[in-house]
Formats: structure tokens, sequence, C-alpha cells
């Protein structure tokens, strides 16, 4: 898919703006604090509902200003899609695809897919458990609306559940119909993280083998707080998730907290059998978030049946010459957009066709087109 315009009207730092991008590489430079990643962060808002970098809508909108306007042309293999966002301060957001405004923001997953690589990515291999839960949600919920769904529901039931945990007072209480619930849509979730890291994990090796010229094996696990194997079913997963719960029960009226289920999974990165979140060095950490990134552009290509776009925010010069290349040379039939501080950016100069804009205190020029 191909995002071939985007609008803005008092978005971050722009009053108003209208970019018509190039198919394949779109490089947008600029000093720091321009408006660079707004930019991406735009088009990343027209695709999932909601921004990487915070979860306040209101941020978004101008300073001063009461709403702010997104809009994003996607031309796709089957069809054109206009993706139009209205964030207020007086309201809560609209979201309009092709004039119809969606009671669901839901609806809006899987009109635009994008995959983003910020160094806030590292996150994912170097930080806590959240971050990696976060990392399987967003990129499942673009694939797998039914997910996002179903995890919207199971953080509901969770807040009920521990709502009645919290209100305990050594009175007998009922939570089996809060655990009949917790079990029924937590076992979705296992079983869509377990189908996606089967499928990502095995991607990601053979990228992450190719990016080290076979010098390293990625291993990405599935460490489901209920354990799940592979070929266990629904029914299984209910069983285990069940007598889990049963376990924990006196812990949990003692903590009270809902502690079993997946709100408490994690993933295990592992290279040449050493977990990289404490072994790894920062070089190998990048590869294997590059290699994640990677795959991702597959596994969505096999699932959606054409590439996501690629949101690259400030990772080219955290990459060296070589992982550089190699990124360069595998998005042919991606359209790309770089965010670069870079005055003489990148691998462009073997001809390879390109937009290149300049971004100075929110306006944004075409320096060069090819
Ligand atoms: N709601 C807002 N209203 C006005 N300006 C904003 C708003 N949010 C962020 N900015 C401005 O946007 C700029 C940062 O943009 P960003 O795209 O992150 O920069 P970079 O070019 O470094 O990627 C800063 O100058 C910041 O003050
Ligand atoms: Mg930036």
């Amino acid at each position: 898919m191909i995002v071939e315009e985007l609008k803005l009207m008092h978005y971050r730092n722009y009053k108003e703006l209208q970019l018509q991008f190039h198919p394949k590489l779109n490089i947008l430079v600029g000093e720091n604090a321009q408006g660079k990643t707004n930019i991406l962060e735009a088009i990343y808002v027209a695709a999932i509902g909601k921004s990487f970098r915070t979860n306040k809508d209101q941020e978004m909108i101008k300073m001063l200003m009461k709403n702010a306007y997104i809009k994003v042309k996607v031309n796709k293999l089957t069809d054109k899609v206009a993706i139009e966002i209205i964030l207020s301060k007086e309201m809560n957001k609209k979201i309009k695809v092709n004039k119809l405004s969606l009671t669901k923001h839901g609806d809006l997953l899987g009109n635009l897919n994008v995959v983003l690589f910020s160094p806030e990515d590292l996150k994912i291999v170097k930080e806590g458990p959240n971050e990696r839960r976060r990392f399987m949600n967003n990129e499942i919920s673009q694939m797998l609306p039914k997910y996002y769904y179903t995890l919207n529901q199971y953080n509901k039931i969770l807040q009920q559940r521990n709502k009645i945990l919290k209100d305990y007072r050594g009175k007998r209480f009922d939570l089996d119909i809060w655990n009949e619930q917790l079990i029924n849509s937590g076992a979705w979730l296992i079983i869509y993280r377990r189908n996606f890291i089967k499928r990502i994990a095995l991607l990601a090796k053979l990228m992450h083998r190719k990016i080290t010229e076979g010098l390293e094996t990625l291993e990405i696990q599935y460490d489901s707080n209920v354990k799940v194997k592979d070929d266990d079913e629904l029914r299984d997963i209910k069983i285990n998730f069940s007598n889990k719960i049963e376990e924990f029960k006196e812990m949990e009226e003692r903590r009270r907290l809902t502690l079993v289920g997946p709100h408490r999974d994690d993933l295990i990165f592992r290279i040449n059998g050493l977990d990289i979140k404490n072994y790894g060095s920062q070089g190998q950490q990048r590869t294997a978030v590059l290699s994640l990134k990677l795959s991702e552009l597959e596994l969505i290509k096999g699932e959606v049946g054409e590439y996501p776009i690629l949101l690259l925010d400030d990772v080219m010069s955290e990459l060296d010459a070589k992982r550089q290349n190699y990124l360069i040379k595998n998005l042919k039939n991606i359209q790309t957009f770089i965010t670069t501080t870079m005055t003489e950016p990148l691998n462009i100069k073997n001809g390879e066709e390109h937009k290149l804009f300049k971004v100075i205190d929110g306006e944004v020029s075409i320096f060069s087109s090819k």
C-alpha cells in the first residue's frame, strides 16, 4: 500500500500542510525539533488511531487550538481509502473512512498498515515485559481487529476483577463469574499471541541470520503466564488457565490483585542461546529489533496480501553502514518514510528513486525528487 497524500491542520507544530509522497522512498531531513517525527506520527495515527508517543490525543493539537485534523489518502492494491481523524479538546476524536464516520474506532484497523521503527523500539528487548506486551498488542491488533476487541474486553474484565479483589474485606465472595469471563477472553489472547510469535519468530530468525551473515541465531519465545504448548487448543488453554487461577487463589486474596493471565505474559529474545536482555551487546539488541521489524513487514504482507508502509524514525544514524545498506536494499517494494538529521543522507546516492523533503519549524519543502 502507498500513502499518496497527507493533509494536516493545527496538528503539533503544523498550521497547515499538504504533501504528496513518493511511492517508494521519502526522506525528511531537518534539525531537531522541526517537525519530522510529527509527520510520521500523523501517518501512524491515521493507521492505528492513536499515537506512538502519547496516550493523550490532546497533546497533538496545536497549541492554543481546539481541533486538529489529519487526512491520509491511501492507494491499495484493490481500492483507495481516505482516512480522516479529527482530534478535539472538547469531544472524543472522530474517525472517518471514505467519509463515513466510524462508530467503533477499532474498525479503522486494517485500512492502512504500518510498521514503525524508532529508537524507542530498543525498549522491546531492553526493558520490562510491558513493552513486549505492548508490542504484541499493537502488531496483532493491526492484522487482526478481532484481537483488538478481545483485548479491550479482557482489560475491562481484569479491571473489574481487580476491583473486587481490592474491595475484599475478609468476607466470602465469589469470583466464579469473573473467572469464567477472564478465561474466555484471555484464552483467545493466548492463542493469538502464540500463533503470532510462532510465525514472527521464524521470519526473524531467517532475517537475523542474513543480516549477521550466518553468525547469529535469534530465537523469540512466547513466555506465557498460563503455559501453552504449540498444539494446545482453546479447550486445553482454558483448563490450564482455570487450574492456575485455582492454584493462585489464596495468593490473589492476599495480594488483592489478579496474578494469573495474559496481562502477565512476556517474550524472551535469545541470540546464540543467551538472553539478550541481560547478555546482549547494544549492537546485538539493535540488530534483533531490526530483524523483528523487517519480519513484521513480511508477516503483514502474508496476512493482508500487500506490504505495509514503513516508518523509520531517526534509526538510520544508529545503524552502521552495512545495516543501512541491508535495510535500503530490502525495501525495494515497500513505501518508506525516513527521518534524519544528517545533511548528506544515506545510501540514496546510487540512483534510488526518492523524494527528499526539508523540514524547518513546521514548514516542509521539497528539496529533490527523482
Ligand atoms: N501540540 C503542539 N503544538 C505546537 N507545537 C508542538 C506541539 N507538540 C509538539 N510541538 C513542537 O513540535 C516540535 C517537535 O517536533 P518533532 O517532529 O518531534 O521534531 P523532530 O524534527 O526532531 O522529529 C517541537 O518544536 C515542539 O515544540
Ligand atoms: Mg524526531
